[in-house]
């Protein structure tokens, strides 16, 4: 029987995850049992929505960690181990484990993940991973996006919204603003990710005004990261039979109280709008939809016509600091912690 080391909660975070929420643990893991496997963990994607299973207020998805348990969250690892006529060990899998060097845990959990050997590995996580299904699924699937609309979305320079700016135009849309926060995450989002204009949030005092010069003609589809001020200046510009994708609302994960909702929904109905949100996790298990949406992603990626940044951080320690950025906009791009090689 080995041992490694897993992050387990140790206080509900008040504000930004802090260090010393989180403390390492050992934990003895036992030999898999028949149907499971033992995983050496090599990524862990820092997905802002881990943070509200941390909280203590309601309306989670799925149950929250409670206070001595392990943070869970997307894994990308190695199998080491098999009682599983599913996986061999070598298989590359992803799937939804906890914030730990190494797994044993029931084989259906992970899909194995068929590794391009000239990508990083972290790729999976990205661009043929959750940010590059979340971006594709929202746009077209739940956004049905249009040749000719005017696209806004929020948190352009992060990692789903990097991809949504990009997906956004190659899916036929004439305009495409993004929301980002600081004037280099701005420049980025227009000369890296393709938008016609970037507003920063962080320097723009009236953050409906500075949308609407950008997009005079209003907003057709609105690809929703933040919540909170994006999202009502998104309200506020909607044209007729406009969409809201609400894939995000990060603006509120680390806030103790859900804020008050936007002032003006009165607006879907006079534009006879609609907003919906939706959620890559249950997308997994429909393996069709998914391979349907990597394939395409993939030969727009093929085609030389995608930009992306992988923020790596190195190391299991470093996972705290790096979820914390997640909330202060200290990375650019999809945020990784590299565990193991
Ligand atoms: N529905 C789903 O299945 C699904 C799947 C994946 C992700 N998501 C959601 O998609 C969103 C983006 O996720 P990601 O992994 O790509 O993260 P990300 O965009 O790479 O990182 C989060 C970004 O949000 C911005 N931000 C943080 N706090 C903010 C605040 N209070 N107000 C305004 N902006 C703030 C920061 O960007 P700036 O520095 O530019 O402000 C930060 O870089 C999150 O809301 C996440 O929960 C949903």
């Amino acid at each position: 029987m080995g041992v490694c080391r897993e992050w387990r909660l140790r206080a509900v975070p008040r504000g930004v995850l802090a260090a010393d929420d989180l403390a390492l643990a050992d934990v003895a893991l036992p030999q898999p049992a028949a149907g499971e496997v033992r995983l050496r963990v090599l990524r862990l994607p820092m997905d802002p929505a881990i943070r509200m299973t941390l909280a203590s207020r309601g309306g989670n998805y799925g149950a929250g960690v409670a206070v001595g348990s392990a943070v869970r969250g997307l894994v990308l690892g190695r199998v080491e181990a098999s009682r599983s006529p599913a996986l061999a060990v070598g298989d590359i899998v992803s799937g939804f484990g906890s914030w730990s060097e190494q797994i044993v845990g029931d084989a259906a959990r992970f899909a194995p993940v068929s590794v391009r050997a000239d990508l990083p590995l972290s790729i999976h996580t990205h661009v043929l991973g959750t940010s590059g299904l979340a971006a594709l699924h929202g746009l077209a699937d739940v956004g049905a996006v249009r040749s000719g609309d005017s696209v806004l979305v929020s948190a352009a320079a992060g990692g789903v919204g990097s991809l949504a700016c990009q997906f956004a135009r190659l899916l036929g849309a004439s305009r495409v603003v993004g929301i980002a926060g600081g004037a280099e995450k701005c420049r980025i989002a227009v000369e890296r990710y393709g938008c016609d204009a970037c507003i920063d949030h962080r320097a723009a005092p009236d953050l409906e005004a500075a949308l609407r010069a950008a997009l005079p003609e209003g907003v057709d589809l609105g690809f929703e990261n933040v919540g909170g001020a994006p999202l009502q200046a998104a309200l506020a510009l909607l044209r007729p039979g406009a969409r809201i994708a609400l894939c995000g609302m990060i603006a509120e994960y680390d806030a103790a109280e859900p804020a008050p909702g936007p002032a003006n929904l009165w607006n879907l109905i006079v534009q006879r709008a609609r907003i919906e949100g939706f959620r890559v996790a249950p997308l997994l298990a429909d393996r069709p939809r998914v391979d349907a949406l990597l394939e395409r992603i993939e030969g727009w990626l093929r085609a030389g016509t995608l930009q992306y940044d992988i923020d790596e951080r190195d190391g299991f320690e470093a996972v705290p600091q790096a979820f914390a950025a997640l909330s202060n906009g200290g990375h650019r791009g999809r945020l990784v912690v590299r565990v193991a090689d």
